[in-house]
């Protein structure tokens, strides 16, 4: 038996309580159920009580004794953030082509010489099992120590069977031994490989093949596909993520990226539990996606690094679609490891508020990994995943960016980072 802990008296806690009720969409995004001098009791890795410190105090009055007490006065506590698309597993780096894109080179153009996502494949390909479950690890530690307990990974830097499954295997292994919690994807249609630039239709058949597999040994949950004009059409991807419907994988969907494409409508249509990137989804998309209820996942670190307009948040909360945030943690296009820059990002490039990005990272950003039911909101019964910020309050945590505020993460209800 573990001691009970005891995460005392901040000074503001979002408990973002009511997440029962399925993503939030419009004003529900800014009601953070906010307490003041607020204290969380947690015992077996699960949330006992939410409240005042008064209020925890007087409940247990006659056990205060027996727990691990962090006092948290003056801080800011949300639950542990959540990073709902990220391509965790990869080898090596592409400083060389954020070099040629400062040249002017295209992301496309890169991609379409044999670079970009080919350039990844090939190293990860190449990659032993430890190395990429290596370099890995050093990435969760590092979104971890960014407040980060929760991330969804994706596959995709094979598009081959052996590759595509040591990929989901590191994940796998990652997943049970690192404090993180991974939640997986299976991305074999993330770019045509060379050898079927002539037969692009033989590769998908290919991709639709592997999919019996991922479900039969458990690797991965969802089905993402990059719906891209020159990647995979809306033809193509609709017919991936239908085959993965039947083999129990949940579709996702990057969409309308860099052209529009019908990608947030084929979402809507394949009942995709979210749709990603959205920077050129059309007010048509955005209104199928809303009678939908999928969730726009939006990764403003992608438009930043890529120098590309940045997706219409506002445009998509004011039409009903459940909005959350993710880093997009990869090599080519988001870089980073950092999901409190990107909330910041999206106030001060999208035009949303503290609340409203919070609400994004937390539990809309669960929701969009079928994980609300466990994380994203400080509530009695939930995993005890809660970040701790040296700020006093939600909306010094965007007014002051560039600066790691974590102060310390809770994991199941264990201090992981202090
Ligand atoms: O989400 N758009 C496709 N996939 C990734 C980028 C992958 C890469 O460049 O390595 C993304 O932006
Ligand atoms: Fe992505």
């Amino acid at each position: 038996m573990t001691r009970p802990l005891l995460i005392r008296n901040a000074s503001q806690l979002v408990t973002l309580k009511g997440s029962a009720d399925g993503p939030r969409t419009k004003e529900q995004m800014s009601d953070l159920g906010l307490i003041e001098n607020g204290s969380v009791w947690i015992e077996d890795g699960v949330i006992q009580a939410v409240g005042t410190d008064e209020e925890i105090c007087a409940a247990y009055a006659g056990r205060l004794g027996e727990a691990e007490v962090v006092d948290v006065s003056g801080k800011l506590v949300t639950p542990g953030l959540v990073d709902p698309h990220t391509h965790l597993v990869f080898a090596g780096s592409r400083e060389d082509e954020f070099n040629m894109r400062l040249q002017g080179a295209t992301y496309m153009e890169i991609m379409n010489a044999g670079g970009g996502i080919h350039a990844t494949t090939a190293r990860t390909k190449a990659a032993s099992f430890e190395q990429l479950f290596e370099e890995s690890a050093s990435r969760l530690d590092q979104l971890l120590l960014h407040g980060v307990t929760t991330v969804e990974a994706k596959s995709g830097y094979g598009m081959e069977w052996e590759t595509e499954r040591k990929q989901l295997e590191v994940a796998k292994k990652l997943n049970e031994v690192h404090p993180m919690d991974i939640v997986s994807t299976f991305m074999g249609a993330h770019a045509v490989p060379k050898e079927y630039k002539d037969r692009p239709d033989e590769f998908v058949d290919y991709v639709i093949g592997l999919l019996p597999k991922v479900a039969e040994l458990g690797l991965a949950e969802f089905n993402d596909v990059f719906c891209e004009k020159g990647v995979f059409t809306p033809e193509q991807s609709r017919k991936i993520l239908k085959a993965g419907i039947e083999f129990g994988l949940k579709p996702k969907i990057h969409a309308d990226e860099i052209e529009p494409y019908e990608g947030a409508e084929l979402a809507a249509e394949v009942g995709a539990i979210s749709a990603d990137h959205l920077l050129k989804a059309t007010g048509k998309g955005i209104e199928a996606m809303a009678a939908a209820g999928v969730v726009g996942v939006l990764l403003p670190g992608t438009a930043y690094f890529l120098r590309a307009e940045f997706a219409n948040a506002r445009k998509m909360i004011d039409a009903g679609v459940p909005v959350a945030l993710s880093t997009d943690c990869n090599p080519g296009s988001s870089p980073t490891v950092s999901l409190p820059f990107v909330m910041n990002l999206g106030c001060l490039m999208m035009g949303m508020t503290p609340a409203e990005v919070l609400c994004a990272a937390t539990i809309n950003a669960a929701h969009a990994i079928n994980r609300a039911d466990v994380v994203g909101s400080l509530e009695v019964g939930k995993r005890a995943d809660v970040t701790i910020f040296d700020v006093p309050n939600y909306m010094k945590l965007q007014y002051s960016y560039g600066v790691n505020h974590v102060n310390t993460v809770v994991k199941a209800g264990r201090v992981v980072v202090s």
